[in-house]
């Protein structure tokens, strides 16, 4: 693709500069994972209205024109998109190229990490929530655990790296102290990044309740009764959403993400585009901008800019879900991306 034409950065009211694109390229799932949807599945995105391998290259292509560095693709599971790594080739073939990175459960990654790595994908974010098989099926409701770890490893020797590993701790499920020590102790041998993320309010259900989530504080304790941690300086922090701590002296790391004990939201760089192509700004947002429809209706890359400008411009100071007047977004996160 020519070098396009590149666009005013994409800056909010607030001054963020957004420079990180987050796709959701399907909805689908192998897993049922309790904090993200119910057993029985959601009803999935009519497949008319997902956008097209051509499509969503066009769209991250007027992203990038518009100063956005790094692309991350996200589900539900992208690995069940069967057009994924094309997906990939045409966004590394973006001029200036994003760097371009995956959130995904690994299940499948086994048999594409070499074809993604070629495609243009640099590293991985794999959830993994247990090293237990048992709690595993009880936490995402199949008996997928050896596919997971199948993934993360396949990432690790496919030069995916690094890999990192994305954790949701859930009060009574798998926040037992050894349990998490134990996925530090699998991290640090094997040189994969870990942190843990808080859990927030985007299941399906809308089964979320503050009392059940582990905080970041909870989590640190849970560490420290077998590794001594200490913390980064916040100039080593910047904008990063996790806070990282140096484990028995470093140089491995361990982090948390405290997305709701202590909201990053003033440093947020991130836009997101579901697979049916709208825009949310926010992963709380509770509207969107649609992009498929006026695409599929003829627009330019102008015109899509400009809707892309305006949903930044509208994007609120924070998420709210400490304010009493919170309201869950009505799209889950399957359907949203991490
Ligand atoms: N709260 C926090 N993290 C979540 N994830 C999915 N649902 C939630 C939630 N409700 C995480 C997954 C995955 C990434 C996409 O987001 O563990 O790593
Ligand atoms: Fe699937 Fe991710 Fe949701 Fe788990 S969190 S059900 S792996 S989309």
């Amino acid at each position: 693709m020519p070098a396009a034409a590149m666009r005013d950065p994409l800056v909010d009211r607030y001054g963020r500069v957004h420079r990180d694109l987050r796709i959701s390229v399907t909805d689908r799932c192998s897993l049922r994972c309790t904090y993200c949807m119910p057993e029985e599945g959601v009803p999935w995105l009519a497949r008319p209205t997902m956008l097209s391998t051509e499509e969503v290259v066009r769209l991250a292509g007027v992203a990038v024109s518009m100063g956005i560095e790094e692309v991350r693709l996200t589900g539900g599971e992208p690995l069940l998109r069967r057009d994924l790594v094309d997906v990939v080739a045409g966004m590394a073939a973006l001029d200036p190229a994003p760097e371009i990175s995956m959130t995904t459960n690994g299940i499948g990654l086994d048999k594409n990490a070499p074809a993604l790595l070629a495609a243009g994908m640099t590293r991985v974010n794999v959830s993994l929530d247990t090293l237990r098989r048992d709690v595993f099926i009880a936490l995402a409701k199949r008996d997928r655990l050896d596919g997971t770890l199948a993934g993360i490893r396949a990432a690790a020797d496919a030069g995916l790296v690094p890999v990192k590993i994305n954790t949701v701790l859930m009060r009574g499920v798998n926040d037992d102290a050894a349990d998490v020590v134990a996925l530090l102790d699998f991290a640090l041998e094997h040189g994969y990044e870990l942190r843990f993320i808080e859990q927030m309010p985007l299941d399906a259900q809308h089964g979320w309740d503050r009392s059940q989530m582990l905080t970041g504080e909870e989590i640190l304790a849970k560490l420290r009764t077998a590794h001594e941690l200490t913390p980064q300086t916040p100039e080593e922090r910047g904008s990063a959403p996790a806070e990282l701590f140096m484990v028995d002296g470093g140089p491995a790391t361990v982090g948390v993400i405290a997305s709701v004990t202590m909201p990053f939201c003033g440093s947020c760089d991130r836009v997101r585009l579901t697979a049916d192509g709208m825009i949310r700004n926010c992963l709380f947002a509770t509207g969107e901008t649609d992009l498929r429809t006026p695409m599929r209706e003829g627009a330019s890359d102008d015109e899509l800019a400009a809707l892309l400008r305006s949903s930044i411009a509208g994007k609120l100071p924070g998420h709210g879900i400490n304010q009493p007047d919170f309201l869950q977004p009505p799209r889950p996160m399957s359907a949203i991306g991490g």
